[in-house]
């Protein structure tokens, strides 16, 4: 299948090139500037020349494929809700180009709206009051088009899609933070838990979802069905020698910053369903044996 996958660059989406090119899949890469479409080209990957901010663009790269992967996403997270509203607009515009023929496309979404303190599955809905709302949107557009004869599905991604290259994940951010502070902290008694899965086991479901997945189908790429934060930040605080501390919740937003909300949620999972339904089983290293590998801590 000649497959056009926006984010081909990103650290999730060069992982979904390759797995889709040793799989017999042609690539058409998105590429937004002369570098990316330089990464694409040596990657083995063909390039189209366009942005997440110029829908034609998608349109006429989606037409020419036989089927979309979309993970290009615009991380502002000084302005998350217009992240999210590009991402609606980018995945209307891919579905556009969809409509009437049956081809696939798959949507990234997140486990983080589903954020209900309890181990979620593929038929939770997005929760409303979510602080991450914005993405629900983006997921509620792609469902749509399973009634325009669009073979949609959505893969939701957990808080952490780990492994080496995370440059720009929740981890390094998570690493940081620790070491600006002289320690690595979690909040209240650290008993939250964050759903997680190896990039590579990430990339193999998207090639199966692409392949096979039904119309309307809803995928979680979970690995780690949930890993206390405390474990979590006690991995990391072993790993640079520093004491791994308890923060109270108000403490929580100097400490951790922008990444405070994400520190302190409670987001499970389970893929059961998914593994079911397409015979996907992670079989890539946990977030915690993750956080003992030396590629983390390179400066
Ligand atoms: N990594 C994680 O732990 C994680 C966890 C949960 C969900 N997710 C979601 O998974 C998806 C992929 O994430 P990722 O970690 O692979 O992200 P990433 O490494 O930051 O890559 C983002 C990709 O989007 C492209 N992009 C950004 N803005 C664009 C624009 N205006 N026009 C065209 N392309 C644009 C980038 O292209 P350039 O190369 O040109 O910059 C790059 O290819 C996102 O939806 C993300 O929110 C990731």
């Amino acid at each position: 299948m000649r497959v056009f996958v926006t984010g081909a660059t990103g650290f999730i989406g060069s992982a979904i090139v390759q797995e889709l090119l040793a799989a017999g899949h042609g690539v058409i890469g998105l590429a937004r500037s002369e570098q990316a479409a330089q990464a694409l080209l040596a990657a083995g990957a063909d390039v189209h020349r366009g942005s997440l901010d110029d829908p034609d663009s998608l349109k006429r790269g989606a037409a020419a494929a036989e089927g979309v992967i979309h993970t290009a996403y615009n991380h502002d997270f000084g302005n998350m809700s217009a992240a999210g509203e590009l991402d609606v607009l980018a995945v209307e515009a891919l579905g556009a180009a969809l409509v009437g023929t049956g081809k696939p496309l798959v949507v990234t979404s997140v486990i983080s709206h589903l954020a209900k303190g309890r181990v979620c599955t593929e038929a939770d809905e997005p929760d409303g009051g979510s602080a991450v709302k914005h993405r629900s949107a983006a997921e509620e557009a792609g469902l749509k088009l399973a009634d325009a004869d669009v073979r949609v599905s959505v893969v939701r991604l957990p808080p952490s899609v780990h492994g080496e290259g995370d440059r720009s994940g929740f981890l390094p951010a998570v690493i940081r933070t620790a070491l600006q502070a002289g320690a690595s902290a979690y909040v209240g008694d650290g008993t939250n838990r964050w759903s997680a899965v190896h990039r590579l086991d990430a990339a193999r479901l998207y090639r199966l979802a692409l392949e096979s997945a039904p119309a309307g189908a809803r995928l979680h790429a979970i690995g780690d069905e949930g890993v206390s934060f405390r474990a979590i930040a006690e991995a990391v605080g072993r790993r640079l020698d520093l004491p791994a501390i308890c923060i109270s919740p108000p403490e929580a937003a100097g400490h951790f910053g922008w990444l405070a909300h994400f520190a302190a949620q409670d987001v499970p999972a389970s893929s059961k369903l998914t593994q079911a339904l397409l015979g996907w089983q992670p079989v890539h290293p946990g977030i915690l044996a993750d956080l003992e590998q030396e590629f983390y801590y390179r400066s």
